[in-house]
């Protein structure tokens, strides 16, 4: 069974396929450039992600891996991510505004998540590979891309070609190849009337 079989969820109802194939590797090739087509399908899928009022909140940091950017992402990820991320093809940082003309914007957190969800997507059917990350710091990315009051980061998302498990380390190949798992749809239906 190939690894890309291997990680395709068990779905107890039909789903698309790019969703049901779709895993957050932490093995990439650290030889190959990002597909930059790809990456601009991924974006306009973000692009084009609902939003409240459709105020667009999400804000994109795009860093390809040989750049001053991508090297001062990755010293802003934190431990265990710094390691892996590294070989990413591109780091994307997903950030959001907190205000629209002076008006509070409640969902811009949620609207940015949904941006990025489409990204992942929209990246996968092109045969991209992505990794949200949530363990970065947040103060150093703002101090990298003078993001000044007016924008926060989320996500940090590597995206690149998957790499070669044979060649990763155990400690990333026992990751990689554990069992993809989620709780039944019931435990998560508050209410099915
Ligand atoms: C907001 C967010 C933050 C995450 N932060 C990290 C992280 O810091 N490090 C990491 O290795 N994985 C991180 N992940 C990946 C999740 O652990 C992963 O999506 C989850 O275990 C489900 O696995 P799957 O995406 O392969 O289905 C994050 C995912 C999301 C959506």
């Amino acid at each position: 069974m190939s690894l890309i079989d291997s990680r395709t969820a068990s779905t107890d109802a039909p789903i698309l396929d790019v969703l049901a194939e779709r895993w957050s590797t932490r093995i990439f090739d650290p030889n190959v450039a990002v597909d930059e087509a790809a990456l601009a399908s991924a974006l306009e899928a973000a692009r084009w992600a609902p939003s409240a009022s459709n105020t667009q909140p999400w804000r994109f940091v795009v860093a390809r891996r040989g750049t001053a950017q991508h090297t001062a992402i990755v010293d802003a990820l934190m431990g265990f991510n710094q390691g892996w991320a590294a070989s990413a093809a591109a780091l994307v940082v997903f950030a959001h505004v907190s205000e629209l003309d002076g008006k509070p914007l409640p969902w811009a957190a949620y609207d940015t998540g949904q941006a990025a969800a489409h990204f992942t997507v929209q990246a996968h059917a092109e045969g991209l590979h992505t990794h949200q990350m949530g363990g970065f710091d947040r103060a150093a990315i703002a101090a990298a891309f003078d993001f000044g009051d007016g924008l926060a980061a989320v996500t940090v998302m590597a995206v690149g070609a998957l790499g070669d498990i044979d060649a990763a380390s155990d400690t990333l190949r026992e990751r990689e190849l554990a069992p993809r798992t989620r709780r039944p749809i019931a435990e998560s239906l508050v209410a099915d009337a």
